[in-house]
C-alpha cells in the first residue's frame, strides 16, 4: 500500500524550479491524500510564473508514477501574476541586460543592510525572478559570508567576471575582487571606477532585478550608481531608534535629489520576542519609522524583529527566508519583496525610472566630488544662468 510517507518521499526528489532545494525542503507542499492508484496534491509556491507551475506539474507527476500511482492530481496555488512592465526607463544604463535596479541604503553601518539585500533577493527569486545580487560596499563587503560563498574564487572569462550562483541569485562581491581592507582608503574618484567596473564588467545574465547592497550612508558610490544605470527603487533600512532614524532621513533626502523612486523602509531589530519566554521587548523600539515613511510619502515595508536565527543565518551562510520560508520571519520578508515589485511597477507605469536628470556635467575623470569637480559645476551652474539673463557669463556685467 503506498503511504504518505512514501508519496513525501518521492516529492522530496522534486526541486523547486531555478532552487536545489526541493518543495519539500521548502514547505510548499501543504497537502497529501492517496486513494489507492490515485493521489491528490496540494501545493502552494510563492512563483506566479507559469513555466514554474508547468515543470512542478510535470515532475510531481513523473515522480508519483513511478511510485506506482496513475492518477495524480496536482493543484498549484500561485500568487496574482504581476502586470507585464513596459519598459519606461530614461537615461544612462550601463548594464543594459539588467532591467531594474534597486538600491539598498542605511544612514549608518550595522543596521541590518545586507541582511535585507540578502533575503530580499531570495525572496525575489523564490517569487520567479531572475535575480542578481551585487554587494557594492567597498568599506564592509559581508555578503559572501551570508550567501555561504566566503572562500569562492571568482571566475574570470576574457576580461570579465562570472558571478557566482546561490539561493537562485547570482552574486559578485567587491570583497571577492579587492583585496581586505584595500578600499578602504578609496575617495571620489577610485569609488567612481570601482562602482562602474562592478556593473561593467561582471557577466550578469539577463535579470529582472539587481539588489545591490551600498556602503552606509550618502557619498560617490550612491552619486555613482544612480548616474550610471536608471534606478528604480531606493530601499532604506533603520533600526527604530530615533538617532538612526535621524541618519535613515539623510538616506531618503538622497533618495529624492538623485530622483530615485523611494520603494519603502525596512524597520530592522524592532522589537525582540524571547525565544524562551515568548515575551516581546521593544529593546530599540518599534513602529518608528511610520511616521518618517509618511514624511516621505512611502511606506514601511516590513518590521523585522531582533531573532536569533536571523545572525545565525548571516553568520553561517544560511539566509532565513530561504531555510524558513514559512516563519514569521521569513513571510515578512517574502512580502516585503512583493510589495517592492509592485512599487517598481508603478514607477514604470508612472515613468518615475530615469536618470537623464542627474547626469553629470563634469570632464571624465573629475569627480562629482572633488573640489576641482564642485568648482567646475559652480562655473557651469553660473554660465547658465547667465546665458538665461543674455549676461556674457564672464562676471563683469552686475
Ligand atoms: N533582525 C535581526 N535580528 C538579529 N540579528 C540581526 C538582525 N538584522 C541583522 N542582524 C545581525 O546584525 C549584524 C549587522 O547586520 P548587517 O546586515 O551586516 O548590517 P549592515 O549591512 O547594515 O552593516 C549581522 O551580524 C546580522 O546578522
Ligand atoms: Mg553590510
Amino acid at each position: 500500500m503506498i503511504t504518505i510517507e512514501n508519496i513525501k518521499e518521492k516529492l522530496s526528489n522534486v526541486s523547486y524550479p531555478g532552487f536545489t532545494k526541493s518543495i519539500v525542503d521548502f514547505g510548499f507542499v501543504k497537502d497529501i491524500a492517496v486513494d489507492g492508484q490515485k493521489a491528490m496534491i496540494y501545493v502552494e509556491i510563492t512563483s506566479s510564473a507559469e513555466e514554474v507551475e508547468k515543470e512542478l506539474r510535470e515532475n510531481i507527476t513523473k515522480e508519483l508514477n513511478i511510485l506506482g500511482i496513475s492518477e495524480v492530481d496536482v493543484t498549484i496555488k500561485k500568487p496574482q501574476a504581476p502586470k507585464q512592465m513596459s519598459n519606461s526607463m530614461s537615461g544612462n544604463n550601463m548594464t543594459p541586460q539588467v532591467k531594474n535596479f534597486v538600491m539598498v541604503s542605511s544612514g549608518k553601518g550595522g543596521v541590518g543592510k545586507s541582511t535585507t539585500s540578502v533575503n530580499l533577493a531570495i525572496a525575489l527569486a523564490m517569487q520567479g525572478k531572475k535575480v542578481g545580487l551585487l554587494d557594492a560596499d567597498i568599506y564592509g563587503p559581508n555578503i559572501p559570508r551570508m550567501m555561504g560563498l566566503e572562500h569562492n574564487e571568482p571566475e574570470i572569462v576574457g576580461n570579465k567576471i562570472m558571478p557566482y550562483k546561490a539561493y537562485g541569485v547570482e552574486v559578485m562581491s567587491m570583497g571577492s575582487l579587492v583585496e581586505e581592507g584595500k578600499a578602504l582608503v578609496w575617495r571620489g574618484a577610485m569609488i567612481q571606477k570601482a562602482i562602474q567596473q562592478l556593473l561593467r564588467d561582471i557577466l550578469w545574465s539577463e535579470l529582472d532585478v539587481l539588489v545591490i547592497d551600498m556602503p552606509p550612508g550618502t557619498g560617490d558610490a550612491q552619486l555613482t550608481l544612480a548616474q550610471s544605470v536608471p534606478v528604480a527603487a531606493g530601499i532604506n533600512v533603520t533600526t527604530p531608534q530615533h538617532v538612526a532614524l535621524d541618519d535613515s532621513r539623510r538616506s531618503l533626502e538622497m533618495f529624492s535629489k538623485l530622483h530615485i523612486p523611494i520603494a519603502g523602509i525596512v524597520e530592522n531589530m524592532s522589537g525582540f520576542v524571547c525565544p524562551k519566554c515568548g515575551e516581546e521587548s521593544d529593546i530599540f523600539g518599534s513602529g518608528t519609522c511610520d511616521d518618517l515613511a509618511k514624511e516621505y510619502n512611502t511606506k514601511v515595508l516590513a518590521n523585522i524583529p531582533i531573532e536569533p536565527s536571523i545572525r545565525v543565518g548571516g553568520d553561517d551562510g544560511k539566509p532565513v527566508v530561504y531555510f524558513y520560508p514559512d516563519s514569521k520571519t521569513g513571510k515578512k520578508y517574502l512580502q516585503a519583496a512583493q510589495q517592492l515589485w509592485e512599487n517598481i511597477e508603478q514607477s514604470h507605469s508612472e515613468g518615475k525610472i530615469g536618470n537623464s536628470e542627474i547626469q553629470p556635467n563634469l570632464p571624465a575623470g573629475v569627480s562629482a566630488c572633488s573640489a576641482e569637480g564642485q568648482a567646475y559645476q559652480k562655473e557651469q551652474a553660473a554660465k547658465k544662468e547667465a546665458e538665461k539673463s543674455g549676461c556674457c557669463g564672464g562676471g563683469h556685467c552686475n
